[in-house]
């Protein structure tokens, strides 16, 4: 297969790009970060392609270059994001837009240029990552947390229009993640890994090769007749609505 993977310098993003590749995929990467050293730990077959996913410009680019390059395009797994912990009154209208831009137009773009060629190209399959946050909420998160109900929405009305193009169209919805992403709300002091492990029953966070498993399962023949659902990837937190 050959596969797209949005935010692949880094976290989930680069591990699901590992494992892609792992199972024999041409894999290219898009990440306004560090793309070529990922691609040094990714190996020499991987396309690196620096871009923003909030630019419409960049997005093309890089669906045309992966499909230029490798002759085709079967997946694209959108992992770039960000988050932010503030309470909601300090929330401006501009972070708020850029939360929006990123986490959503960001995984609307490159779903939307790649469905286009897929649905003329014999179909394919599309991956949100999404995140427990988008079906419940949390303090400090608003932006976030509307952010990931609109990936997780978005990516039901996706599912009915490209369906019958033989476009599947999925979401992964992950618990609190070691990534850098999280390390950084940890040093920061504004994660409460106690609190997140107690509520849930497998009574850790989950590793970044747990999410790309379900990523990787998802974009493959294997889940062929599955579509517009939300798989969490969580240990049970979502279950479990007991206060500790
Ligand atoms: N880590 C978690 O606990 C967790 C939990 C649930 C959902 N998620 C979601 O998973 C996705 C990946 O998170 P992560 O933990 O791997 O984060 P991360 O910060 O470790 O990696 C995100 C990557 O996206 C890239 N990126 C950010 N904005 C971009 C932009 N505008 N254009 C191009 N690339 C951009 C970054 O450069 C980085 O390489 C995000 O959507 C995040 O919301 C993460």
């Amino acid at each position: 297969m050959i596969s797209l993977i949005t935010g692949g310098a880094q976290g989930i993003g680069f591990s699901t790009a590992q494992h892609f590749v792992r199972r024999g995929d041409k894999v290219a990467i898009m990440d306004r970060g560090p793309v070529a050293e990922a691609r040094e730990k990714l190996g020499s077959d991987v396309l690196a392609i620096e871009g923003d996913v909030r630019n419409p410009a960049d997005v093309d680019a890089a669906v045309a270059l992966t499909i230029e390059t490798f002759g085709g395009l079967d997946t694209v797994v959108t992992s770039a994001g960000i988050v932010a912990v503030e309470p909601a009154f300090d929330v401006t209208a501009e972070a708020f837009m850029d939360m929006m831009a990123v986490n959503v137009l960001g995984s609307f773009l490159p779903a939307q240029r790649a469905a286009k060629y897929m649905s003329e190209n014999g179909g394919g399959s599309i991956v949100f990552i999404g995140s427990v946050y988008g079906s419940v909420g949390a303090p400090k998160r608003t932006a976030y947390c509307a952010s990931k109900g609109a990936v997780h929405n978005m990516m039901q009305s996706l599912a009915t229009e490209w369906g019958p193009l033989g476009i599947r169209v999925n979401a992964v919805a992950p618990t609190g993640v070691r990534t850098p992403m999280v390390q950084d709300l940890i040093d920061r002091g504004i994660y409460n890994l106690t609190g997140v492990r107690n509520r849930t029953p497998l009574g850790r966070i989950a590793e970044p090769n747990e999410i790309a498993a379900a990523a990787a399962f998802l974009s493959s023949p294997e889940s062929s007749m599955i579509h517009g659902i939300v798989l969490p990837v969580d240990g049970g937190w979502i279950a479990n609505g007991y206060t500790w």
